[in-house]
């Protein structure tokens, strides 16, 4: 989908569709979003099969949808993509469990996760990320969105205990889950694409666990740690390790590298951003709020109302399912002056909700801000210039904003 918005045109609200993919490939939410913060901030659509459902857009309201669980609940599904089929891992997999079941259930994971326990990455990190970039400077066409797809494995994989042979199928698997109508991942139907990847997903980390047991573990990697933990005296299930890990690497590896392009492809519209990010290297770290907050490569996140409702002048009924679109939240002028401009010196970029809100805010947020700061660090101390090499190709998704395909070239940077 286009980040950086064109003209509004002809935008009628009452026949708008939300779910059209078409609008996330060739066309243009941003207008769409702004009218509906405008105009009608709780919207209702229904879909043609009769599924229907409720969207808030403005920064306010998002946030209670996604951090007030007692009226809105998590235990149905969080994904638009699944809309109207209750989530059958309900009140076991992390994302679709209410506090208090989710702060049990979220507890081991979070220690493992924490700012300060993935510091300790930062130099294998870089590591990566050099051997990540090199051949992006050869002079030759780069083709970036496409590479990123495995930066995500390449840093998280170690840290799970997953072998590195495993990481492009499951990369593959994931991105299948959550774009499963994009002709680079589909297989058959939608549907079939769904279930296949969920199934093969869940039957990988299953395996994993199997394996893992019998030879022991090696209390290292994450996956070890879950099936170490005792939350609440009694160890986790396999079933619940094997959730919680279908959940972190899904979380992994389908975001963090459409910030890297969204961010990438704003320098590259912007080249005195680009030169000012150079200038002063003080500025990566806001570099990527701003990166995260533009390109907010998880679009949305869905509740389901507990009870009757009233939320942005509106009411959504009891069991009605209601999409806080975070791509819009983060486009609020109300929160962001000036929301459709990309500005790295932005004061209040660090308020972007695009790790979320609330109880189930990110846990893998600390980790993708570490990614981001050392891959723009590394990024901007190499590159001299960055100059488009082909048209961005738009992931066709309504939950994750991203790109399949962006060609760069670059020059080395000039040792002064
Ligand atoms: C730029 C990168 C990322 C973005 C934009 C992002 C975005 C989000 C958002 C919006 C949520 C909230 C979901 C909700 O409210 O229902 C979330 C949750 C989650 N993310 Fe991330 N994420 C990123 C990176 C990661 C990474 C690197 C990991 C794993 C290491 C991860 C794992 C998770 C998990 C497991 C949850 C569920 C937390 C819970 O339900 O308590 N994410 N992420």
């Amino acid at each position: 989908m286009r980040l950086t918005p064109g003209p509004a045109r002809g935008i009628d609200l009452d026949s708008v569709d939300l779910f059209d993919l078409d609008l996330y490939t060739a066309g243009d939410p941003h207008p769409i979003w702004d009218a509906m913060r405008a105009k009608a901030p709780l919207h209702h659509q229904v879909l043609p099969d009769g599924r229907e459902f409720w969207s808030v857009t403005r920064y306010e309201d998002v946030c209670r949808v996604l951090g007030d669980h007692r009226a809105f609940t998590s235990e149905r599904g969080t994904v638009p993509t699944h809309l109207g089929t209750d989530d059958v891992a309900a009140g076991v997999l992390l994302t679709s469990t209410d506090p208090p079941r989710h702060t049990e259930v979220r507890r081991p994971i979070g220690s493992t996760l924490t700012a300060r326990a993935v510091k300790s990455w930062e130099d294998a990190i870089r590591r990566t990320v050099v051997r990540f970039l090199e051949p992006a400077l050869d002079g030759e066409p780069f083709d970036l969105a496409e590479r990123a797809l495995l930066l995500p494995a390449l840093v998280t994989g170690p840290l799970l205990g997953i072998p590195e042979q495993d990481w492009e199928q499951l990369v593959q698997l994931t991105a299948m889950v959550t774009a499963p109508s994009d002709p680079h991942f589909r297989l058959g139907s939608e549907a079939a694409t769904l279930a296949i990847a969920h199934h093969e997903l869940v039957a990988y980390v299953t395996e994993w666990v199997k394996r893992r047991r019998a030879s022991g573990g090696d209390d290292h990697s994450l996956l070890d740690h879950l099936m170490s933990v005792r939350p609440g005296g009694a160890p986790l299930t396999d079933e619940e390790i094997a959730l919680d890990g279908y959940s972190i690497l899904l979380g992994a590896n389908v975001t963090t590298p459409h910030t890297v392009s969204g961010t990438v492809h704003a320098l590259i519209e912007r080249p005195e951003q680009f030169e000012k990010a150079q200038a002063d290297p003080t500025l990566v770290p806001n570099l990527v709020e701003e990166g995260l907050r533009w390109s907010s490569a998880a679009c949305n996140f869905m509740r389901y109302a507990v009870d009757d409702v009233d939320i942005a002048g509106g009411t959504v009924p009891a069991r009605g399912a209601v999409v806080a679109w975070i791509g819009s939240a983060n486009r609020d002028a109300t929160q962001f002056c000036d929301p459709h401009t990309f500005d790295l010196t932005r004061s209040n970029a660090k308020r972007q909700v695009a790790f979320g809100f609330g109880p189930h805010f990110c846990i893998g947020a600390p980790l993708a801000r570490l990614t981001l700061r050392v891959f723009f660090e590394e990024l901007l101390q190499r590159f001299g210039s960055i100059e488009p090499a082909g048209e961005p190709e738009h992931l066709r998704s309504y939950f994750i904003a991203g790109m399949t395909h962006l060609p760069i070239v670059a020059q080395k940077r000039r040792t002064p």
